[in-house]
């Protein structure tokens, strides 16, 4: 699994995040972004050129090299300043309350420990500080997610870790106590894939 992961992951990776009507989701999630920014699983920079134009610089976190080298060139075409660091979401090493915004999209399905990323997310915000996210997750038809979960152990094989099967707003309500969220079917991805949860959820 090394060179996969290591080498033909990242590629795929890239190919599958940069197409399937993504952008749409994208843009909307980075709309209200602000302050100071940290984004979780940056991934190959595909978020870049959706940030809002006020957003000059961001902090960002992601523990694959190899993803992060595709990055590299969205990185340098971009005219915010990245500063990134090769750590897990589960371990962040900022201070608590460091930042305004912390952006995830389509990330918590791949990271091993959800809840331990949702409570460092939630501690480096400052409060009031706000997380803005869109994930795909579990639907809410039962033969659904009854494929969902048959899929999930070939899908994590595969994708990186990726769950099917993750209820996004009931994990992400356990942790934050204010959450806007909406939960629909997007129309580019078959529906195993394509169930999306996209919202903000604010520090108390
Ligand atoms: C499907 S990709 C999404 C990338 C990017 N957020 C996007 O929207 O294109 C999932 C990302 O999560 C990253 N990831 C995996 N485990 C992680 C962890 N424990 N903490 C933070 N990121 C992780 C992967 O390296 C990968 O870049």
């Amino acid at each position: 699994m090394g060179l996969y992961n290591e080498r033909i992951l990242p590629y795929l990776i890239d190919l599958s995040m940069a197409g399937a009507g993504l952008g749409q989701y994208r843009r909307q999630v980075l709309a209200e972004v602000s302050g100071e920014v940290l984004e979780i699983g940056f991934g190959t920079g595909l978020n870049l050129p959706y940030y809002p134009d006020w957003v000059e610089q961001i902090v960002t976190v992601d523990p694959s090299p190899g993803v992060h080298r595709l990055a590299q060139k969205r990185i340098d075409a971009s005219p915010i300043t990245v500063t990134h660091r090769m750590v897990s979401g589960e371990a962040l090493p900022m201070a608590d309350g460091t930042f305004d915004s912390v952006v995830s999209t389509f990330t918590l399905c791949s990271i091993p420990q959800i809840e331990q990323a949702l409570a460092e997310i939630y501690r480096v915000l400052k409060p009031g500080g706000r997380f803005f996210f869109v994930e795909h997750g579990l639907s809410d038809e039962p033969d659904i997610q009854r494929w969902q979960n048959r899929l999930t152990p070939l899908q994590k094989r595969i994708a990186g870790g990726c769950h099917l099967n993750r209820a996004m707003g009931q994990l992400i309500g356990q942790q934050f106590d204010q959450v806007e969220i909406e939960a629909a079917y997007a129309n580019t991805l078959p529906k195993v894939a394509g169930y999306f949860y996209t919202g903000v959820a604010t520090r108390r």
